[in-house]
C-alpha cells in the first residue's frame, strides 16, 4: 500500500504538489490524470523516494519511505517517462538483470526473475538483442521488464505511451492487463485517457498540484473536462460505447 498524507512539494517558489493525501491499496489499478504541469510526476516520484516532501508523509506498506529507501524501491517500481532515462545496459538481458543484481540475489534467482519479467512483456528469449536497435514500444517494454524484475507490489508508469504508435501502445496496454491479473498494483500517469480508462479501478486527477477528482472511472468522466483532462470521444456516455470502441473484458 502507498499512502501520502498532507504531501507538499515545492521547487523554489513553484508549489508542484499541494496538500495531497491519497491511499493506493495493493492490487489497485489507478489512472493518474491531469494537464501538463499539474504535479503528476512530482507526486509519483515520492512513492519510492526519488523526491522528498517539503511537508507531509509518504508511506509504503506502513513505513515512511525515508526510513527505508531500499524497501520502498523494492515495493514500488517506477518506469520513467522516457525509457532512455532508464535503460542502462547494452542488451535486453543485461538491462533487466541490472536491478536484481543490485539486490545481491543469487545468479539463479536473477536469471529466473529476468526470464519471468521478459515473459510478462512478451520479450522472452530476446536477452541478447541490443537495446539500441529496438523500437520505441520494445524499449518501453524493456523498461517495464526492468521494473518488474524487482517484483514490486506496485508498478508506476509515467506517461508510458508517449511517442508510441498505436500498435506499440496496444502492446504495452496488453502487457499491463496481463500484469494486473497477477495482482501487481499499477499506477498509470497520463494526460491522455485514450484506452486506459477501461483498465482503471479508479481515476485520480490533479490540477495545480491538488487532487481534484478521485472516483471510479464512470463517475470521474463527468468531471474531468472541467479540469482540462482530455476525455476520449464517446467515453462520456459509458453506457453506450461507440461501435468501434470495444469495452474491455477485464479491469486491472
Ligand atoms: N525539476 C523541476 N524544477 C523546477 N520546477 C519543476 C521541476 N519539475 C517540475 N516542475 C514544475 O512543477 C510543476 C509540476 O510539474 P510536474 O510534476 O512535472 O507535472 P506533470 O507531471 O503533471 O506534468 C510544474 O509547474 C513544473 O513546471
Ligand atoms: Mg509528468
Amino acid at each position: 500500500m502507498i499512502r501520502t498524507d498532507g504531501l507538499h512539494h515545492r521547487y523554489g517558489d513553484v508549489v508542484a504538489v499541494d496538500d495531497v493525501s491519497i491511499t493506493i491499496p495493493d492490487g489497485e489499478c489507478v489512472v493518474l490524470a491531469g494537464a501538463n504541469g499539474s504535479g503528476k510526476t512530482t507526486l509519483v516520484r515520492h512513492f519510492n523516494g526519488l523526491l522528498e516532501p517539503n511537508e507531509g508523509i509518504v508511506e509504503v506498506n506502513g513505513r515512511p519511505v525515508s526510513d527505508d529507501l531500499v524497501a520502498a524501491r523494492a515495493a514500488v517500481g517506477m518506469v520513467f517517462q522516457d525509457p532512455r532515462d532508464q535503460l542502462v545496459a547494452a542488451t535486453i538481458g543485461a538491462d533487466v538483470a541490472f536491478g536484481p543484481e543490485n539486490l545481491g540475489l543469487s545468479r539463479a534467482e536473477i536469471d529466473r526473475r529476468v526470464e519471468d519479467a521478459l515473459a510478462a512483456v512478451n520479450l522472452q528469449g530476446r536477452e541478447d538483442e541490443r537495446v539500441g536497435e529496438l523500437s520505441g514500444g520494445e524499449r518501453e517494454r524493456v523498461a517495464i521488464a526492468g521494473a518488474l524484475a524487482m517484483e514490486p507490489d506496485h508498478l508506476v508508469l509515467d506517461e508510458p505511451f508517449t511517442g508510441l504508435d498505436a500498435p506499440a501502445r496496444e502492446s504495452v496496454l496488453d502487457r499491463l492487463r496481463t500484469l494486473t491479473d497477477s495482482g501487481t498494483g499499477v499506477v498509470i500517469v497520463t494526460h491522455d485517457l485514450r484506452d486506459v480508462l477501461g483498465l482503471a479501478d479508479r481515476v485520480v486527477a490533479m490540477a495545480d498540484g491538488r487532487v481534484v477528482v478521485d472516483d471510479a472511472p464512470a463517475g470521474a468522466l463527468a468531471s474531468l473536462p472541467e479540469h482540462d483532462v482530455r476525455v476520449p470521444e464517446g467515453a462520456a456516455n459509458a453506457e453506450r460505447p461507440s461501435a468501434n470502441h470495444q469495452a474491455p473484458q477485464r479491469r486491472c
